[in-house]
């Protein structure tokens, strides 16, 4: 199958499901509604949509088919919302019934229907709608369905005069409520209602923002407009998972596990609370009146983007940390005066994505969003999953997804940080084996991949990465603006040495009395802490100096310098230093330490940017 260029790994996934369950052909479209009997068995439409009002959408998602039974938890939320909890449950329970829709389930005694996803609660709830006309009533609901949509919905009259025309077993239902006195007044008036509520026209789009309006606590994420309260939301939501799915509710909430609605149009609205709604189209139906491709594709959506609500943490913290670029933040490899120069102006194309805490579909979405509209604007990106504690099945499918569309829309993509990471690590060497894994986590941390994607970018713009392998006195950044009698009066105080790879050359703790120049080769500064042992934090190459600080305030050293390469330095000791003129002569100390003052500067701002990306 072929996707554009810039859908996303989710849009990718519905159309995967989408193609998967097409073929399927099970299932008959109702037509004890003659007028449903007209739907094209092939109509297909699947659309989620997150709790920030993102809705994702495949196949025939704008085909307009009726509502139905899906009408029934939303007209009980407008029930509870005008009359309150107590009032409700005395004309109708919260039981499942375990029968068919259609069941005349009243309680002997009182009459009162089991639930009011059966026709029997439903009706009675109609019942409930308010209004002092029957016009103020058909209004009323109409502006709730509305206002759950998101947009202005109309009924569809050739279906509600089929309906009100065929529909005997629910008269008998109605009346069979006025007798039991649940339904007050000519019973036809709710009845008609009823017939109404179920021939309003939706799409999935319509049927996934409901379900989210539902997600969110009853505030619709398309408009912000609350509709619902909160608890009457969670009254309705338990009502969905207990009754909503009929004789299949059992089966559903224990395989699928999200609160859910069908309607025999072959709607299905599912939710998961906190995160997203779904809507599923098919018409042909399940012996159990569910849409046959919409239970396939709710059961594989849960298992595939793990959102069983029984199974999916309660809290979703936003899994992007910040976002970074090499202009700003860059590797612990110290560069050049032009390399910087080059870094500072080019670093934008280098985009550092660090992401926190768990991740799971709601918490990842958003940033496969935010990443795939940024995609264009740079060369490299790097996913650093060094702050996740952990990642569920679903989340690696779609880094994976995400990193092969990046690469294929030409973007340089490396996932650094997830060596430790079991489940990403499982999930790959089960499709790619070892070595898929070993090339997935080249780079072991952000900065390993940073440096990778610093020595790229200069690269492209000409430079070598590599830097010159050896760098003169006149061309050392502590030198910049030396003339060459300054050069002359300062190379008479230094003096040259070889240090052999892995000699220390300055020790943490220990008294400071000189500071190096580099001429070749390359050294690491080293810290220890109690937490971490040693670590590397910084990289110099040749043309930078170190040692340095001291020489401002004469303190012990705080760090190790170690040479990671065989290396050449020029030695200048602090009281050589203090011997070079600070008159005439170009005030070499002066310059000197401007020079100096330059590159701490710079340093400072990185070390500023890395203490950001920690917060
Ligand atoms: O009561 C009826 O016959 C329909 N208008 C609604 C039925 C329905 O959608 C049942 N659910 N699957």
């Amino acid at each position: 199958m072929i996707f554009p260029a810039s859908s996303s790994p989710i849009e990718q996934y519905l159309e995967h499901l989408h193609g998967k369950f097409a073929r399927l052909e099970d299932g008959d479209v109702a037509t004890y509604i003659p007028e449903l009997g007209r739907a094209n068995p092939a109509w297909f439409g699947i659309a989620i949509a997150t709790v920030d009002g993102q809705v994702y959408e495949v196949g025939d998602s704008r085909i307009p088919f009726t509502i139905q039974s899906m009408s029934k938890p939303f007209v009980y939320g407008l029930a509870l919302e005008t009359w309150g909890l107590k009032h409700v449950l005395a004309r109708v329970g919260v039981e499942p019934s375990g029968e068919a829709f259609n069941s005349i389930s009243l309680d002997p005694r009182t009459g009162r229907p089991l639930n009011p996803m059966i026709n029997a609660g439903a009706i009675a709830t109609t019942g409930l709608v308010p209004g002092a006309t029957r016009d103020e009533r058909r209004q009323k609901l109409m502006e709730l369905f509305g206002a759950f949509a998101g947009r202005d919905l109309t009924v569809d009259e050739t279906v509600y005069a089929s309906e009100r025309d065929t529909g005997h077993r629910n008269r008998a239902i109605a009346h069979l409520l006025r007798n039991f006195n649940i339904l007050g007044g000519d019973p036809e008036e709710p009845l008609d209602l009823y017939f109404r509520q179920c021939s309003v026209a939706v799409n999935c789009r319509d049927l996934a923002l409901m379900a989210a309006t539902l997600a969110s606590g009853g505030v619709n994420p398309a408009t912000g407009r609350r509709v619902l309260q909160p608890h009457n939301t969670g009254r309705l939501l338990s009502i969905m998972s207990s009754c909503g799915m009929y004789d299949y509710a059992g089966e559903w909430i224990y395989n699928v596990g999200m609160p859910a609605k069908s309607g025999v149009a072959g709607g299905i609205i599912a939710v998961l609370p906190g995160q997203l709604g779904v809507g599923v189209f098919s018409p042909p139906l399940d012996a159990k009146g569910n849409s046959v491709r919409g239970i396939r594709v709710c059961r594989d959506l849960s298992n595939d983007f793990g959102l069983h609500l029984f199974n999916t943490p309660r809290v979703v913290t936003p899994a992007l940390k910040n976002v970074q670029t090499a202009a700003e933040s860059r590797s612990r490899r110290q560069r050049g005066k032009t390399e910087l120069d080059l870094l500072r102006r080019h670093g934008h194309a280098v985009r550092i994505y660090q992401l926190r805490g768990r991740l799971i579909f709601a918490s990842l979405e958003p940033v496969i969003r935010a990443i795939l509209a940024d995609a264009a604007s740079g060369s490299h990106l790097i996913l650093d999953l060094g702050h996740v504690v952990d990642l569920d099945r679903a989340s690696c499918r779609l880094l994976l997804d995400l990193r092969d569309r990046l690469i294929r829309l030409g973007v340089r993509t490396h996932l650094a940080g997830a060596t430790d990471q079991a489940t990403l690590r499982d999930y790959v060497v089960s499709r790619q084996g070892e070595d898929g894994w070993l090339q997935l986590c080249r780079f072991e941390t952000r900065d390993d991949a940073l440096e990778v994607c610093e020595d790229e970018l200069l690269r492209t713009h000409g430079q070598s990465a590599a830097g010159p392998a050896e760098v003169p006195l006149g061309d050392q950044e502590l030198c910049r603006g030396f003339d060459v009698a300054e050069l002359a009066t300062l190379a008479a105080r230094l003096t040259a040495v070889e240090l052999p790879a892995a000699t220390d050359v300055i020790a943490a703790g220990t008294p400071a009395d000189a500071m190096y120049f580099l001429a070749r080769g390359e050294v690491g500064v080293f810290l220890t802490t109690v937490q971490t042992g040693e670590q590397l934090i910084s990289r110099l190459g040749p043309g930078m100096s170190f040692g340095e600080v001291a020489l401002i305030d004469r303190q012990p050293r705080s760090a190790t310098v170690r040479t990671i390469a065989a290396s050449r330095a020029w030695r200048l000791t602090f009281a050589a230093f203090d011997g070079l003129p600070a008159e005439g002569l170009g005030a070499l100390q002066a310059k000197l330490v401007a020079n100096l003052a330059h590159v701490l500067a710079d340093r400072l701002r990185s070390a500023n940017a890395e203490i950001r990306s920690l917060k």
